[in-house]
């Protein structure tokens, strides 16, 4: 079994008949999609997901999971997802895939947010991996100027030439920050930006982390020493 099946099948075991969940969205938490549509197919499990992204509301439907609203189902129980990188105080990038702006919103909503990740994803400061930022086309170069001037590089991602989409419409610049050591004053100097939708900061938010490596899951708890 790979790193992230371990991690994904392992944090489904937190979800219980009656939940609302969130469903994330990436190739870890993939595997806790999987096995929740296993237990709901075998082991009668009753809940409703919430999805993070038009690709897992896919995959949801095609695993016979029942999807709802958030607006009609929140607060939710908790949410399970992936992340880019986590740093030693649960804060973490998300955006890899292009997601974060629906998954901060369900996480939000919710009681409780997991994260799952293998262990190159635990990293001393974030920052390594370029922070993701939506921003709307329009004038999006001015955008990104004013992005520029908190202190980055930013480069718009694009795939085969091409500007990447988000499922609201908007563009991502990939940004390169260095070493982010304030993640919660960054994140709220970027979101004061004309243009800027969201970040890929989720600070304060996560509750625990299931992190998968050679010698098994471990799972890191907010507030409590890793
Ligand atoms: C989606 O936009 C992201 O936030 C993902 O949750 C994140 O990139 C983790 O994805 P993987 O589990 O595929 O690495």
């Amino acid at each position: 079994m790979n790193h992230k099946q371990a991690a994904g099948e392992k944090a489904a075991g937190e979800v219980n008949s009656g939940m609302k969940v969130g469903l994330g969205t990436g190739s870890t938490v993939y595997y806790t999609i999987l096995e929740l549509g296993r237990r709901v197919k075998e082991e009668g499990l009753e809940i409703i997901g919430v999805p993070t992204s038009e690709a897992t509301d896919k995959l949801a439907r095609e695993l016979g999971i029942p999807l709802g609203e958030l607006s009609e189902l929140e607060p939710l129980d908790l949410t399970i997802d992936g992340a880019d990188e986590v740093n030693g105080t649960l804060d973490l990038i998300k955006g890899g895939g292009g997601a974060h702006f629906r998954e901060k919103m369900v996480a939000a909503a919710s009681r409780r947010l997991v994260i799952v990740a293998d262990e190159s994803k635990v990293v001393p400061e974030l920052g390594p991996f370029r922070l993701p930022v939506e921003v709307v086309p329009y004038g999006w170069k001015s955008t990104r100027k004013r992005v520029e001037g908190t202190g980055c590089s930013a480069v718009r991602r694009e795939r085969g030439g091409e500007p990447v989409r988000t499922d609201n419409g908007n563009y991502i610049l990939d940004c390169d920050f260095g070493d982010i050591t304030e993640p919660g004053a960054l994140d709220g100097k970027l979101k004061s930006l004309l243009g800027v939708v969201e970040t890929g900061l989720f600070v304060g938010m996560a509750d625990s982390v299931y992190v998968a490596g050679p010698d098994g899951v471990r799972v890191l708890r907010r507030g409590t020493p890793a």
